[in-house]
């Protein structure tokens, strides 16, 4: 069988090196031989070994009647939008690892996989080589999931995994992340939870079975994480970790991506450096975890080619994918109920702490000789902001998860 890459950047090398190398396994569970016959790029890669194979106009690709199935790691939405689209149309399969595209298009472009009994499949989409999409799809069918909790993120995890253990500031340990390759020169999308939020949107989506639009999901980046917020969190034998969230509330969605304080108990506590881990819990199941590389060329492609090969199996056979181009009602973060770290400059007498939220413990770093936190009772988020804002001197507010 006939494949094509799309983009042969560090995803679309890896598909086919993991193609490659592992020809052996590849066509075994596939139950056919696995080719890459083209290459889609702009540039020209003279001397690599597949330079053959490279092409410039998508469609040789699309007219050429022997590709069965496209990967497209790409990134971006244009032209992967209009590419992906085509393919379908023409009853090529697609598999992806562009969750921009997916978290914008996902529920269109499953839907035309099915018209032409071919697939859209993302598996790479979400937590890189980690198998989350899955599982979701096929081994917890028969749940009903009402809870997804995730560190979703590598680059983040590795950044808040630095300041927990070796004490940094932010600044620097992002200047690291970005010389080591993990961060882009604008961190944005990964420091301020937005790859978090679409991740954590494809996960729900794929939960209701309609569309929860990442645009309406609260998020909250990791920017404003201190050093002297790990030191509390230390000495409550805690971490501080960027979790993206979806709850079951009473049949509406709550979603949510923020950094949290987890206890040192919580399986999540232990998901380090640029791993993923996702907690899923199902009413009948309980919580399964699912967790590894997040990132990365060859886990990522790893993931793509699993689905290559899913296709491969399913020739003409649409593999069930329920995500319908409705929305999700999702619930409002007013209600939503944890408990809060804050710290406060000064001392307690003059930060007004007792009326606004009675007694409650001190807690007190050396380091931090001229402030002291405290630890709310479990309230909603919207008394939360009306009793804070009756505190004087806050620094900083950090949710708790429990
Ligand atoms: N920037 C992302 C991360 C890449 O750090 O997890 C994988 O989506």
């Amino acid at each position: 069988m006939k494949i094509a890459v799309l983009g042969y950047g560090t995803v679309g090398s890896g598909v086919v090196e993991v193609i490659n190398k592992n020809q052996k396994e590849v066509c075994k569970k596939a139950g056919v031989g696995i080719e890459v016959k083209y290459i889609l790029d702009l540039r020209d890669f003279p001397g690599d070994p597949m330079e053959q194979c490279v092409v410039h106009d998508f469609d040789v690709i699309l007219n050429d009647p022997e590709v069965k199935i496209i990967c497209e790691t790409m990134g971006g939405v244009n032209p992967a939008y209009e590419y992906s689209k085509k393919a379908l149309l023409a009853g090529k399969s697609v598999c992806t690892s562009n969750k921009e595209l997916v978290a914008n298009h996902g529920p269109e472009l499953i839907a035309l996989a099915k018209a032409n009994d071919c697939n859209y499949l993302f598996e790479a989409s979400v937590g890189g080589g980690i198998p989350i999409i899955r599982p979701l799809n096929a081994s917890l069918t028969p749940e009903r999931i009402d809870g997804i909790t995730g560190i979703l993120n590598g680059t983040t995890n590795y950044m808040l995994t630095k300041m927990d253990e070796e004490g940094m500031e932010y600044a620097d340990v992002l200047a690291e992340a970005q010389a080591k390759g993990y961060a882009e020169k604008n961190p944005a999308a990964d420091v301020e939870g937005y790859d978090a939020c679409r991740k954590i949107a494809i996960l729900s989506s794929l939960v209701y079975g309609k569309t929860v639009h990442y645009e309406d999901i609260y998020t909250e980046g990791i920017t404003k994480i201190s050093k002297q917020d790990f030191l509390y969190a230390k000495a409550m034998k805690k971490s501080i970790k960027l979790l993206g969230m979806s709850k079951d509330i009473d049949g509406s969605c709550f979603a949510m991506v923020a950094p949290f304080m987890i206890r040192a108990e919580h399986p999540l506590y232990c998901v380090k450096d640029v791993f993923n881990g996702v907690c899923v819990h199902g009413n009948m199941l309980g919580t399964t975890m699912y967790y590894g590389r997040g990132a990365g060329k060859l886990p990522t492609a790893s993931a793509v080619v699993s689905d290559v090969i899913d296709c491969a199996k399913h020739q003409g056979k649409f593999i069930f994918c329920f995500w319908e181009d409705e929305n999700v009602k999702l619930a409002s973060k007013d209600e939503m109920c944890w408990k809060f770290f804050v710290r406060v400059k000064g001392n307690e007498a003059d930060s007004n702490l007792m009326a606004a939220f009675g007694e409650t413990e001190i807690i007190r770093v050396p380091e931090c000789a001229d402030e002291f936190a405290f630890v709310t009772d479990e309230i909603s988020e919207a008394e939360f902001v009306k009793r804070i804002a009756e505190v004087k001197g806050v620094v900083s507010t950090i949710r708790m998860y429990e």
